[in-house]
């Protein structure tokens, strides 16, 4: 069969050539599109100044996810200018390297909260949660009061970093031993709040 007789025609007349043809073009596609991302440095490394999350604001994130708060906020400015004027620099993957799982989502029945971190103060933050028509009363978000009776319980936090440094995140065996610590005496509140002030803080807000 010389090249020219394998055209089109022939192609389009063989459903199962076909089929072959299509998966094959879509493959290429999505691998050239898709592994180099497992290999980059801008998709894998945590961007300049990106901490672990200290054992208080990693109990807060838990508390976050707890509480269901992904329901009506996403973690994720996208690269539009209407995103960028109101929450600041659009999301960058090497900002949740350290997120397991990530919380980018897409439900925003409430504002994005990627870079909520140092947008308010921790009594701001306080009251809101406490009850959030207090300081915007047009607010349909729910109150949580109880967070602020519920103290922590230091037993676990250990196992949890350890099974975040399982995942790659840089927790080294002295944070590991020093966590239990730093929960003591300490509320949901206190961990839900230390957890929202660090969020985007890595990558400095543009507003
Ligand atoms: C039923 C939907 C809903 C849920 C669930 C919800 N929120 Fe909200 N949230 C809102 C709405 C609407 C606003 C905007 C009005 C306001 O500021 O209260 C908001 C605002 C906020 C803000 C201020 C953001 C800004 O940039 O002004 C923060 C911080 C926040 N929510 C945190 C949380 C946390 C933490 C949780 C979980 C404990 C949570 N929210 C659960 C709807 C929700």
């Amino acid at each position: 069969m010389s090249i020219s007789k394998f055209s089109h025609d022939l192609i389009e007349r063989n459903v199962g050539l076909l089929l072959v043809m299509v998966l094959l073009v879509v493959s290429v596609g999505g691998l050239v599109e898709i592994v180099p991302l497992f290999f980059q440095k801008s998709t894998t490394e945590a961007v300049i100044g990106l901490k672990p999350y200290t054992p208080l604001q990693l109990t807060g994130r838990d508390i976050y996810l707890k509480e269901g708060c992904y329901g009506c906020h996403s973690q994720m400015i996208r690269p539009f200018r209407a995103e960028t004027e109101r929450y600041g620099h659009y999301s960058v993957a090497g900002e949740s390297v350290y997120d397991h799982p990530f919380q980018w989502g897409s439900k925003r029945t409430g504002p994005d909260l990627a870079r909520v971190g140092g947008r308010y103060s921790d009594e701001w933050h306080r009251i809101h949660l406490n009850n959030p028509r207090d300081v915007v009363p047009e607010s349909n978000m729910p109150a949580y009061a109880w967070l602020a009776k519920n103290q922590l319980d230091p037993a676990d936090i250990s196992a949890k970093l350890r099974a975040m440094k399982l995942l790659g995140v840089p927790y080294s065996d002295a944070d590991i031993t020093a966590a239990p610590e730093q929960l003591k005496d300490k509320t949901e509140l206190d961990a839900l709040i230390a957890y929202l002030q660090v969020l985007g803080t890595a990558i400095k807000n543009k507003n």
